[in-house]
């Protein structure tokens, strides 16, 4: 068929590289941190405004913009055979707090932007294209990663936790997303869920968030398989009490244990042996936060991770079994031991990577098959579709933390194969 012989070539995929680094810039304006810094938080207002922006781009693009119940936003290209399951691309646009600009937002412009280069070398697709954001890939407010792909994968365990969660000011899920004008109720939520085969194909553009690339001199990674990430709420309680009154025998200091735990992870995490074990305790939090109160109480949040998931869990007993001992040990309560998620790792699907591969090679780029050892939201679409992620290098490596970056040419590059990759999965 005529379908068939469609070819994107180094000289035909026109990529707007002045559009896409404008709307970089735009997009990081949204931010509550000062730039360079982003900092941009599920349902804040600066979320609200980097939504409305990237409706317009997709709007701009052409695309029927729709939104479900959480927020997820979705841009559709229709295609041909409009009946068959779309081929999707997307990824997240909110920021932990002082990140850089190129996490996630570099999946969702670029997605958008590789409509507009299909659309103007003259591309008809068969299956419609569709762009997704995602809400929340960030844990930053309700400490739950992913929460829209999450869901949209069918997650009856999500549902529930959100049925609880509430922020640091104490907000709930419901009262955030309503302010941020998506008014639903509990039972609104499997209505995100998505059948099984809704997509025939789901493919994310990332910066790799490690060194590999740009070490290598590579433009574009393969993702074969994304690591088993697991997070872990803690709390310990004691009596507190005056600093300088109450004497060391007679403390049982809800911080210390807190920081015992602390260092227990990253001992656990090393007893491994194996390089690819990761562990990080990004929050502790002590109340009353004075420097003459003993701490009563103590919050800390573990993130671990593998790409072995048995070895993976086999940490996550021994902190369980670190934070039970520290408790008895030190006479506080361990009131709070929650494993937030613990999940599987994910698999591309090997005849997308092959898809991705192809398109790379016919634009004269240089790929190579790597791990993800970063979570995305394409670790739950894999739940729900055949699922393929594209790396391009980023700077150092560097990601979350105000110095990320990656040249538009590096972006171009990805928005290239991309582009070539979603046509080849329209015509399948
Ligand atoms: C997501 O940003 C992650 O922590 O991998
Ligand atoms: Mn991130
Ligand atoms: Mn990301
Ligand atoms: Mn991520």
């Amino acid at each position: 068929s005529l379908h068939s012989h469609f070819t994107l070539s180094p000289s035909t995929a026109s990529v707007d590289i002045e559009g896409l680094r404008r709307q970089i810039e735009e997009l990081a304006s949204f931010s509550d941190a000062p730039g360079p810094a982003v900092t941009r938080v599920l349902y804040s207002d600066k979320d609200v405004l980097a939504r409305r922006y990237i409706k317009s781009l997709m709007v701009q693009a052409g695309l029927l913009v729709r939104e479900d119940a959480i927020g997820n936003i979705y841009g559709r290209w229709d295609g041909s055979e409009a009946d068959l399951p779309p081929v999707a691309s997307g990824s997240h646009i909110d920021a932990i707090p002082y990140s850089g600009k190129y996490d996630g937002v570099i999946g969702v412009l670029g997605a958008i932007e590789a409509i507009n280069v299909l659309k103007r070398s003259g591309f008809q697709p068969k299956r419609s294209l569709e762009v997704i954001m995602f809400t929340s890939e960030e844990p930053t407010r309700f400490g739950i990663s992913c929460i829209g792909s999450r869901l949209l994968a069918g997650s009856e365990e999500l549902a529930d936790a959100l049925k609880q969660v509430v922020d640091g000011q104490n907000i709930s899920f419901f009262e955030a997303a309503r302010s941020a004008g998506y008014p639903i109720h509990q039972e609104d939520l499997s209505s995100v869920f998505l059948k099984k085969e809704s997509y025939h194909s789901f493919v994310e553009l990332h910066i790799e968030q490690g060194p590999i690339l740009e070490e290598e001199g590579i433009p574009i990674g393969i993702v074969t398989a994304i690591a088993a990430p697991a997070s872990i709420s803690v709390d310990f309680e004691g009596n507190g009490g005056h600093a300088g009154a109450v004497l060391m025998p007679a403390r049982n200091d809800a911080g210390l244990a807190a920081a015992e735990l602390a260092l227990a992870v990253e001992k656990h995490v090393l007893e491994s042996g194996c390089i690819d074990t990761v562990g990080t305790v990004g929050v502790i939090e002590l109340h009353p936060g004075a420097i003459n109160s003993i701490p009563s109480k103590a919050h800390i949040e573990i993130d671990t991770r593998d790409i072995d998931e048995q070895r993976r869990n086999a940490v996550i007993n021994k902190i369980r079994l670190s934070a039970i001992r520290i408790a008895e040990n030190r006479g506080v309560t361990l009131s709070k031991f929650k494993i937030v998620n613990q999940d599987p790792p994910a698999l591309s699907s090997s005849s997308i990577t092959a898809t991705m591969q192809d398109a790379a090679r016919q634009l004269n780029l240089h790929s190579k098959p790597m791990i993800s050892r970063a979570y995305h939201d394409s670790l739950f679409m894999a739940r729900i579709s055949p699922m393929g992620m594209i790396f391009i290098p980023c700077y150092k490596g560097y990601s979350h933390k105000p110095e990320e970056f990656a040249s538009v040419e590096e972006i171009t590059n990805g928005v290239k194969v991309l582009a070539l990759t979603l046509a080849k999965l329209s015509l399948e």
